[in-house]
């Protein structure tokens, strides 16, 4: 495995919004192919269980609320400065679906906050504190909300996917003197906490499933492996780029 392009061996990897959904995915399949993870996310018992599905030697876990003051300096402290990252993963996210009439301030500020401006404060001080190496990789956890699609009741999300959208083409150009690479992956509709999908019956998520060319939504996994792509030397060219992963929903 060590001298495929696509191996993490030796790699370590953060990845926020581990401890549910798609990023539990991205931890568990980058560590099969060798990397050890730096779990994040707020529930410490969830973030537990994902860090017994990893098989990496070394793994941890840090539990940080992006909403409150401190996540960067919780984040960034339990990277050791001796073992830099090579890779992060942006998986942490929130949905909350509101008609324009009914967004609040509130609403809006903490959407953004998770979807897009905790990435890139986290971003900015790791970089300070020599925390993330040269030739690493960011990937974020977007959607095709973000540029693709829009939905009534989605215009929140939307609009802090397009922001995540718009700051990670910005950091591509602006890390590329580093070999810093950045790219976003934009998932349809995928089987999670996020889009209650869990909670329908198994006929009506078949039905429902119908509306995508291929015939059903998606999986976390599924995800994760473009994750492991963009995270690997294999992807050594590719920033800058949004890969779209949605069963063909956008080509209707
Ligand atoms: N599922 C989909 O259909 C879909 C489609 C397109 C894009 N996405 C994107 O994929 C990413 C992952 O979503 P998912 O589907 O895996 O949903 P999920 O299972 O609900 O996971 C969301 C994750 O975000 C974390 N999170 C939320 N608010 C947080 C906060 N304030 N501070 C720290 N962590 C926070 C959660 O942590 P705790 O559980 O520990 O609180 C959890 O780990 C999101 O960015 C989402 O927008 C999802």
């Amino acid at each position: 495995m060590e001298n495929s392009p696509f191996s993490l061996v030796g790699k370590n990897i953060l990845v926020t919004g581990a401890s549910s959904g798609i990023g539990r995915a991205c931890a568990v399949e980058s560590a099969k192919l060798g990397a050890k993870i730096l779990a994040s996310g707020r529930d410490e018992e969830r973030l537990a269980e994902t860090l017994s599905q990893v098989s990496t030697e070394g793994s941890t876990a840090v539990s940080a609320d992006l909403l409150e003051f401190d996540f960067c300096k919780k984040i960034s402290s339990a990277v050791p400065a001796d073992e830099p990252l090579d890779g992060i993963v942006f998986s942490a996210g929130m949905n909350r679906l509101l008609p324009v009439g009914f967004i609040g301030e509130k609403e809006f500020a903490a959407a953004m906050r998770v979807n897009a401006e905790a990435p890139l404060m986290l971003v900015q001080t790791l970089l300070r504190e020599k925390k993330i190496k040269r030739g690493a990789s960011i990937v974020f956890i977007s959607s095709i909300s973000g540029g693709n699609v829009v939905s009534p009741g989605a215009a929140v999300y939307s609009a802090t996917k397009a922001a995540a959208d718009a700051l990670m083409k910005t950091m591509a150009l602006e890390l590329a003197a580093k070999q810093i690479r950045v790219n976003a992956i934009c998932p349809g509709a995928v089987e999670t906490k996020m889009n209650a999908l869990a909670a329908i019956s198994e006929a009506q998520k078949a039905e429902a499933g119908k509306r995508y060319p291929l015939k059903r939504f998606g999986k976390p996994e599924e995800i994760a492996y473009a994750a492991v792509y963009l995270l690997s030397d294999a992807a050594a060219w590719t920033t800058g780029t949004r890969i779209v992963i949605d069963g063909g929903f956008t080509l209707l």
